[in-house]
């Protein structure tokens, strides 16, 4: 065994961490759900967490974790991708849960109550390249993706910190 080598947690690790983005390698679901824990600790009203990847990626499961982490206990957690707005009024922290694979045109967003979203509590969207430039720049981006080679259930997530992001995104690797 190297000693050389920087210790890192067990199921996570941190291959990039420069310029406000991050990859990390998440080996099974426990390590999507223990990133996601971590995101649920750091989360505050005002945030956006931009949920990008391929259907199937996780971003569902993600967004699932982070909700059930920062209530204290396993919730129900639909997709919202017929709903497209699910609002969950935790202690302390509103999140609201928006999934936009399904709006005809970008403009269909400014219905959805987005802004209030923010306004009242975080925000996580999934599929926020449906709304074009209507949501602020200023996001943290989970972009989640399958390695080409496996394992199965394996995930390489980059996070992509905006400017308020910035100060908590080591946090984020753990
Ligand atoms: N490491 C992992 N992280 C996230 N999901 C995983 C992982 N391993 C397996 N999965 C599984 O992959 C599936 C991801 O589905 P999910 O609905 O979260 O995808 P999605 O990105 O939200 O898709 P869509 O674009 O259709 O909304 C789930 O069945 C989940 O249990
Ligand atoms: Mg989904």
């Amino acid at each position: 065994m190297s000693r050389s080598t920087a210790p890192s947690s067990p199921t996570t690790t941190a291959t990039e961490a420069t310029n406000g983005r991050l990859r990390l390698f998440l080996p099974d679901l426990g390590a999507t759900r223990e990133l996601a824990a971590r995101l649920a600790a750091l989360l505050r009203a005002g945030d956006l967490v931009a949920l990008e990847g391929e259907l199937g990626s996780g971003k569902t499961e993600f967004a699932r974790a982070v909700i059930s982490a920062r209530a204290g206990m396993p919730l129900e957690v639909p997709s919202p991708s017929f709903t497209l707005v699910q609002r969950y009024e935790l202690a302390g922290l509103v999140i609201t849960h928006a999934d936009l694979y399904r709006l005809a045109d970008p403009g269909e967003v400014d219905e959805l109550g987005l802004d209030e979203a923010l306004g009242e509590g975080a925000l996580m969207v999934e599929w926020p390249e449906r709304a074009g430039d209507r949501l602020p720049a200023d996001r943290l981006t989970v972009r989640l993706r399958e390695p080409p080679a496996g394992p199965p259930g394996a995930r390489i997530v980059e996070l992509e910190a905006g400017p308020s992001w910035r100060a908590r995104l080591q946090a984020l690797a753990g």
